[in-house]
């Protein structure tokens, strides 16, 4: 019998009153870890019915009063690192190095939050009368909707979680069907450190309980992360029902390796940021835009360091790369290759499903490089988000920049040279969000803005002092301590 998880509403761990349930299982194994709540609109609306019920107390804790309530939480994720690292594993494949840095990006942002609940700095200004004082303070929106998607189950829910909870919001968390558990170890983390009944809830389940919650009209603000499509729709819809939303919705990210690089150095980013987390990060490098004159040898050392990484079960030691997160992925991924054959590019590696040595119980994929791409190809456009990566060729650091910039996404870009003046042009006409020099697309740091531009999403930012912008709103005070009515902009 598989372990059956709940809900956790209100304070209490409930079952769906929708009675419905869906079972998770072990991309590397299929293995089943659970069965899960499949939540209907009743599970949604009381998950939103507690938020809202728990909010008026919660803003009125003071923030650092919070943030302690954050922190303790932190400190048990730091005691169960290792636990908490197996389970990311299980439930999405990842190697286990990776699923402890997943733990360790949580913690990282529950640190970071918690320290603004001493901070969240206003402005204060000088007003342009006598005896009156000026000042803008922080206030939350109310009730936040937290939609996260597989590929970090334990980070991106901190990364708005804890922003969203620090600054005085009460949050209704829908995570991933592929990534329950994670979602339900955390739920039982800020629980254990004392996060008061109804402050944060949980409810599993597929994409109409999603929706379910972005139409509850008590929810105020929708923070997203997924894909273009669904993105655009939540967009579409908060914006015809004046709701706050923050998307986070992919890239197609490029590293540009020029010919004065360091090509080892960028031989290392690439196959880092193409195959780490089987190339399922918004962050993945599925383009390389090298220079002409490197990219014969760039291809065969790529080439060669792709398939000679070692695919496996990521709680093996020995693995490398673990394998995509379920069967539409293995299917989506496998759809791409017949995309890019057909289009004329050139498989140089990779191309199919990995089934040799039992790994055929899973969703592996070899890892993939597309040679002869051209830049508006549909596997140089579109994000594939699996193990597969393209090479394209250009002429000089113009040409590499506006292919660059021409796709429908503006995460990241990486640049590799050793050229300074060529690096900052290039790092002022990158239109990305991300920019890195003589590093990989992947490995942000939970202190800085983080999102893009374009597709990617509509402006805001997650992580660093942004996402304060993303959970808050503006109130301006103007305190009048004349005693006598002085008018703005006429008394002078
Ligand atoms: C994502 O894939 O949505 O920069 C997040 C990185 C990680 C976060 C990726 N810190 O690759």
């Amino acid at each position: 019998m598989a372990t059956t998880f709940l809900n956790y509403i209100d304070g209490k761990w409930v079952p769906p009153k929708s009675e419905k349930s869906f079972q998770r299982e072990n991309p590397a194994t299929g293995d089943i870890i659970g069965s899960f709540p499949d939540s209907g609109r009743q599970d949604v609306a009381d998950a939103v019915a507690a938020a809202g019920a728990a909010w008026d107390a919660w803003r009125a804790t003071p923030a650092p009063r919070r943030a302690e309530i954050l922190f303790r939480a932190g400190e048990i994720m730091l005691a169960r690192k290792e636990e908490l690292a197996r389970d990311v594993t299980i439930e999405m494949g990842k190697v286990l190095k990776e699923g402890r840095g997943d733990v360790q990006e949580a913690i990282d942002m529950i640190y970071y939050a918690a320290g603004e609940g001493r901070r969240m700095f206003g402005h204060t200004t000088p007003a342009e009368l006598p005896n009156k004082f000026a000042m803008a303070v922080r206030q939350p929106h109310g009730i936040v909707a937290a939609i996260t998607p597989w590929n970090f189950p334990l980070a991106i829910p901190c990364w708005k979680l804890m922003p969203a909870l620090v600054t005085g919001n009460t949050v209704v968390f829908k995570p991933s069907p592929y990534s329950p558990l994670s979602a339900n170890n955390l739920l039982r983390i800020l629980e254990e450190a004392g996060l008061p009944p109804g402050v944060a809830n949980l409810a599993f389940g597929e994409d109409q309980t999603g929706a379910a919650l972005v139409d509850d009209p008590r929810v105020a603000m929708v923070s997203f992360t997924g894909s273009l499509e669904v993105g655009r729709e939540i967009a579409a819809y908060c914006g015809r029902n004046g709701k706050r939303v923050h998307l986070e919705m992919g890239g197609k990210n490029a590293i540009i390796v020029l010919d004065d690089a360091d090509i080892d150095l960028a031989i290392e980013g690439a196959v880092w940021s193409a195959f780490g987390t089987s190339g399922q990060r918004c962050t993945a490098a599925s383009r390389m835009i090298v220079q002409e004159r490197l990219v014969g040898a760039f291809t065969d050392r790529l080439v060669a360091r792709a398939v000679a990484l070692r695919l496996g079960n990521g709680l093996d030691a020995t693995t490398e790369m673990g394998p995509v997160v379920n069967r539409p992925q293995l299917e989506k991924v496998q759809r791409y290759m017949e995309i890019g054959r057909d289009e004329g590019a050139t498989v140089a590696c990779g191309g199919a499903r990995a089934t040799s040595d039992g790994l055929d119980k899973g969703y592996f994929f070899q890892p993939t490089v597309f040679a002869d791409v051209r830049p508006r190809m549909r596997i140089a456009q579109e994000e594939i988000f699996g193990p597969v990566t393209d090479i394209i060729a250009c002429s000089d650091l113009e040409e590499a920049v506006s292919i660059n910039n021409d796709v429908p996404y503006g995460l990241v870009t990486s640049i590799y040279t050793s050229d300074l003046s060529r690096a900052f042009q290039a790092m002022e006409r990158i239109t990305t969000g991300i920019v890195y020099l003589n590093a990989g697309t992947i490995g942000a740091e939970v202190h800085l803005p983080f999102g893009g531009t374009r597709g990617t999403g509509n402006g805001q930012r997650e992580a660093g002092q942004a996402a304060l912008d993303s959970y808050t709103e503006w109130k301006t005070v103007y305190i009048d301590y004349s005693g006598r009515l002085q008018k703005a902009q006429i008394d002078r």
